[in-house]
């Protein structure tokens, strides 16, 4: 007689099996250590795109403020019941001012307040904050005194919200820069700001400036606090600028130029921006670069944020996709002395020539600059035959400087073939790889550094984004399925962290009326930033990023898109932990079991941080956190951990673990 107990005990195994066999096990080996994570692998890429600079980080409210756009009266408007032809003129200094050659002559005939006014209407107007302190300066010029300066605060309805009165305290006939405040009263998202002038006689003006005062680190002058708090959110490892393309130029005339943007800022020589009429859909005309944000600022900025500069310079070419000019070989000399300055600017002494001019500006330890980079976007052999004379040049100057290259403007390809075997044949330390590509580009590519030279050059993917419908076209959106299938590329790039040492998303910032590209990693409007569903996936990268790579495999193979499936491991060898990422892309939910090897311990709770949305969805001024980062506690049994992944989902399973 066969009884019961045995046929349970026949029947179990197949319970059981059947269970295993349903289960998704990803096998994860924290002992099997397959690279060690640079601390400032996850970094950004900052340009003066989408007005990121000025009307963007740089805190200034006054557009065209000394007159010197092509047409110089740009964004100003004269007006008052006194106003006559001639009482406000434009007047220019070429021969002894000539990187700020325009200013403004006011002839004011025994005018009221009002009568004779001057209007700036900002860069797609002005933000202003109820209750907050606004510091005006100006340059003026006055052989005698007579002329007072009201100044107004607008809405945008043209309401006053706020006044402040300017006397002029010196009249001896040359240049001064005299300061004052006045507090706004109300909160206005497109205010706009006026002088208007009183009293009789004659006065010079220019850099007629207006900034907030809660910049931050409450640095007069600076930089819009709220922006760099979104980057000092990411704890960014390093910050790439000043570009892509601007580093180029449409010519060599228009090419960012260090050494014009360090100095007195009254002194810096301001250019166009080459995006004011690159694309024709997003016509910007009053784009301009015043270097108010000069190449002083960004490596404070990136000291303040805790971030490694990573400077580009030009290579002695313009932009291969506007005029391609570029410098005769025996003209070069130039380029390669501005990129040896540069190191001098940011390390040398403080009794060496740049390195004084460093500290004069207020800084007199070295920045300690590690990389640099030379050329942006450049490819063909005329790259290659520049590159070399910064090569050689700097290696042997500066040996310890880690130099970055360009592999070009796509991550395939002639170009890229042709470069990358360059690069490679010249063992250059770093080369910058961008790739702007479908999302199923990214979907398809998660393996794609599986299999680079562990011994060549380190990869810097520098600028990448996935664009959900063309290349770089207005229709482009930060949605979540970009977002995500970012994600689950950049388990990839995680995985294959002993090759790839840098990686930027870019463009960084957009402002909501004033863009030219798109998509964008942080979006603003005069008053208020939002991270888009891209931000929080860089961020889980960057505030996640561990010690050391380990391995994490289903099936024995790595986790690169089979089944729709991406994965990545780290460990934290400072903080114990143990972090795995995993990319759900599949419209169904799932469950794996994270089957934990290599550790002594697994706490049983930790910490699961995860986005699961609709693949169209988006974040904006209104919704700001619509797509963004959830938490909830994961548990874990022995060293088992069920992770249940939502339908289009990606996470990060985070715990404490005896290693
Ligand atoms: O990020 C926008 C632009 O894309 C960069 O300026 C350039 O390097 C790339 O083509």
């Amino acid at each position: 007689m066969i009884n019961s107990r045995y046929y349970l005990s026949l029947l179990l195994p197949l319970f059981f099996s059947a269970i295993v066999y349903g289960q998704t096990v990803f096998k994860v080996d924290a002992g099997n250590i397959q690279a060690e994570v640079q601390q400032n692998m996850w970094g950004v890429f900052f340009e003066d795109i989408n007005m990121g600079a000025d009307g963007g980080i740089y805190a200034e409210l006054v557009k065209n403020r000394s007159f010197e756009f092509y047409k110089p009266l740009m964004g100003w408007k004269r007006e008052g019941k006194a106003y006559k032809e001639g009482d406000i003129l434009v007047i220019n200094r070429q021969e002894t001012q000539s990187n700020n050659p325009r200013f403004l002559r006011v002839k004011a005939n025994g005018v009221a307040k009002s009568d004779l006014t001057l209007t700036n209407e900002g860069f797609r107007g002005m933000g202003l904050k109820k209750d907050l302190t606004y510091e005006f300066s100006v340059w003026y010029r006055q052989q005698k005194p007579g002329v007072q300066l009201n100044l107004e605060l607008l809405d945008s309805k043209g309401n006053v919200i706020g006044t402040g009165k300017f006397t002029p305290e010196k009249a001896d006939g040359n240049w001064h820069k005299q300061k004052t405040t006045l507090v706004c009263s109300a909160t206005e998202l497109k205010g706009k700001f006026r002088i208007a002038f009183e009293g009789s006689g004659e006065i010079d003006l220019d850099m007629i400036s207006l900034f907030p005062t809660d910049n931050w680190k409450k640095r007069p002058e600076g930089l819009r606090a709220d922006m760099i708090q979104r980057l000092a959110d990411l704890k960014p490892g390093f910050i790439r600028f000043p570009g892509g393309c601007i580093v180029e130029g449409h010519d060599l005339s228009t090419r960012y130029q260090w050494k014009k943007t360090v100095g007195p800022i009254e002194e810096r020589q301001l250019i166009v921006n080459r995006w004011n009429t690159e694309f024709a859909h997003r016509l910007t005309p009053d784009y301009y670069q015043t270097f108010g944000l000069g190449f002083y600022e960004y490596f404070l900025m990136a000291e303040d944020i805790g971030a490694d500069a990573l400077p580009i310079l030009n290579c002695g070419m313009a932009c291969q996709f506007n005029t391609a000019e570029v410098v005769p070989l025996d003209q070069l000399d130039e380029y390669v002395q501005d990129a040896l300055d540069l190191v001098e600017f940011a390390n040398g002494p403080i009794t060496s020539k740049w390195g004084k001019v460093r500290s004069d500006m207020g800084h007199p330890a070295p920045f300690n600059l590690k990389y640099l980079g030379v050329g942006n976007e450049n490819w063909g052999p005329q790259y290659v035959e520049r590159l070399k004379f910064f090569q050689k040049a700097l290696k042997a100057r500066y040996p310890e400087i880690k130099l970055v290259y360009s592999s070009g403007t796509d991550p395939e390809g002639e170009r890229f073939e042709y470069l990358d075997k360059e690069l490679r044949a010249l063992n250059v330390d770093i080369i910058d790889e961008h790739f702007y590509r479908s999302p199923q580009w990214f979907l398809d590519n998660a393996k794609r550094y599986d299999n680079y030279d562990r011994k060549g050059p380190k990869i810097f993917a520098g600028e990448y984004a996935a664009h959900n419908v063309k290349t770089a076209t207005p229709d482009n959106k930060n949605n979540w399925l970009t977002a995500l299938a970012e994600a689950s590329f950049l388990t990839g790039v995680e995985r294959n962290a002993d090759v790839v040492h840098l990686a930027s998303y870019a463009p960084l910032f957009a402002h909501v009326d004033g863009w030219q590209w798109t998509p964008d990693l942080i979006w603003v409007d005069n008053l208020t930033t939002y991270g888009t569903p891209n931000y929080y996936i860089q961020q889980m990268f960057s505030l996640n990023k561990g010690s050391h790579v380990i391995s994490i495999k289903q099936d024995n193979e790595v986790i690169a898109g089979k089944d729709g499936y991406y994965a990545s491991a780290v460990i934290n060898k400072k903080t114990n932990e143990i972090i795995i990422k995993v990319s759900n892309y599949a419209n169904s939910e799932r469950e794996v079991e994270l089957d934990i090897a290599g550790v002594k311990k697994l706490e049983s709770r930790g910490r699961n941080i995860y986005i699961t949305s609709g693949m169209e969805e988006v974040n904006s001024i209104e919704k700001p956190l619509n797509v963004s980062a959830k938490e909830r506690i994961a548990k874990a049994s022995g060293r088992k951990i069920k992770a249940r992944l939502e339908p289009y989902s990606f996470h990060v399973f985070k715990f404490k673990a005896t290693l």
